[in-house]
């Protein structure tokens, strides 16, 4: 049985797309959900179009009581991967997961990380720093914004002419060419 994992995201999906590629045709891991807070967010395109099942959840829900972990747990999924999700992970979950959970940044953090820090505000933040460097961070998820145990990172050069839509380019083909595999070796190292 492959373990089953759940991409919690809220986007237009590009590296849950890499991510559910990536896993096709594997007997040890299966993308068995994709959760999602937006119900106009791309990512819901690609789950129906792959036919994986979708969870659309609602912050009251979220943020209080279990914070969907019976129905988690229910549909055996061990193991979460946050790839462009916003909302805080609830203090159940954390506990629930423990060391597996794991968050995409497109910066190199500790820099450039917290609430609001997401998108181009990431992008626009290191390009008015001056900083001849960026990248992407691979992290566990605890109870605050981008501030888990770094796990991977890997670095683009900032040329003077990039503006953040050039900059997003980079840190994309970084995540798409990295996320998957790490994901694998996580999961596949987890005790379960
Ligand atoms: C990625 O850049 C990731 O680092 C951030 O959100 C973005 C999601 O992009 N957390 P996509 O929806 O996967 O295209």
């Amino acid at each position: 049985m492959p373990i089953k994992i759940a991409v919690f995201a809220s986007g237009a999906g590009s590296n849950t797309q890499r991510i559910i590629d990536y896993f096709r045709t594997s007997d040890k891991v299966q993308v068995a959900l994709i959760v999602c807070n937006n119900p106009g967010a791309g990512v819901l395109e690609i789950a129906a179009r792959e036919q994986i099942e979708t969870l659309l959840i609602d912050k009251q829900q979220f943020t209080k009581g279990d914070a969907y972990y019976s129905f988690l747990k229910q549909k055996n999924i061990q193991f979460l991967v946050l790839a462009g999700f916003l909302w805080k992970i609830p203090e159940a979950l954390i506990k629930a997961y423990p060391k597996k959970i794991i968050n995409i940044h497109p910066a190199l953090l500790p820099k450039y990380g917290g609430k609001g820090m997401y998108g181009n505000f990431v992008h626009q933040a290191v390009l008015a720093s001056g900083d001849r460097e960026s990248g992407i961070t691979i992290h566990y998820v605890d109870e605050w914004y981008d501030h888990g145990t770094i796990i991977f990172q890997a670095r683009c050069k900032i040329e003077p002419e990039d503006l953040a839509s050039t900059l997003a380019q980079k840190i994309h083909a970084l995540e798409h060419r990295y996320f998957p595999e790490i994901i694998e070796k996580l999961v596949l190292d987890s005790n379960f």
